[in-house]
């Protein structure tokens, strides 16, 4: 396969935001948020910032989906809802139950880190990883952030997939570790519409409608 990296999202650290800029993402957004919002809602799905008493059943999801030496500490957690910016988020079903959460990390330079992230497994195949992604990366674009770092372990196929598949980039990095488990692609786009735009595959909503939930 001849696959290159789009050349919107190859753009290094973009300039940091002039008027013109804070102004195009001042208006671009809103709308964007709107389309993440209303795709969600179409699964029955709403999306919200992270609150301090969410940190129980963020826990709870993350140990049903992650191997005990890869958990991060309710210390860690809370780090990250009190300090980490506007791009933690979780995601409720229609009965308010907890199905995905997004930790990440949003520093005063202009740069964000998605940390980590989990959808429920009964909500499995709705594309609820891209939703919960496109929105912290708004949301921190809107906070001032123009970089958005983030890493994926070679073997999570799934993960690796919403990447391909739905961002339509994996990665330009690859960092080894003498323990596998530790081993990470490392991924860096730029924070600006243009290249949201850029990272177009997600952008057909279309799709979402035939999205369902996969029986495991
Ligand atoms: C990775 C993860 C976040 C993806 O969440 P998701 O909302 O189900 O993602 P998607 O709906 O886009 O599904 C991704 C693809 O995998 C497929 N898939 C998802 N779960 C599946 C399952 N249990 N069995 C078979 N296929 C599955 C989907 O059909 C989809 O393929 P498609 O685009 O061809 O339809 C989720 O599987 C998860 O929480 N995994 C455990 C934690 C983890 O690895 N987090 C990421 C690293 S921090």
């Amino acid at each position: 396969m001849n696959y290159q990296k789009p050349a919107a999202i190859c753009e290094g650290a973009p300039a940091r935001d002039g008027p013109c800029d804070s102004h195009r993402i001042g208006t671009f957004v809103p709308s964007e948020l709107q389309a993440v919002e209303e795709a969600v809602r179409s699964q029955g799905v709403a999306i919200r910032r992270m609150r301090l008493d969410d940190i129980p059943g963020v826990l709870e999801l993350v140990a049903q989906l992650f191997e005990e030496s890869a958990r991060p500490s309710r210390r860690e957690v809370y780090k990250n809802v009190r300090w980490g910016g506007p791009g933690n988020l979780v995601a409720q079903d229609g009965s308010g139950s907890l199905v995905g959460f997004y930790l990440c990390t949003s520093y005063a330079e202009g740069v964000s880190l998605g940390v980590m992230m989990g959808v429920a497994r009964r909500m499995a195949g709705r594309r609820l990883a891209l939703a919960l992604e496109r929105r912290s990366f708004l949301e921190t674009m809107a906070f001032g952030s123009r970089l958005r770092y983030g890493g994926v372990r070679p073997d999570n196929f799934r993960s690796l997939h919403v990447l391909l598949n739905q961002v339509g980039y994996v990665g330009e990095e690859f960092v080894v570790s003498p323990d596998p488990a530790l081993s990470r692609i490392l991924i860096t786009l730029p924070q600006t519409p243009r290249a949201y735009v850029a990272e177009s595959r997600w952008r057909s909503w279309a799709s979402w409608s035939s999205a369902s939930a996969i029986q495991t």
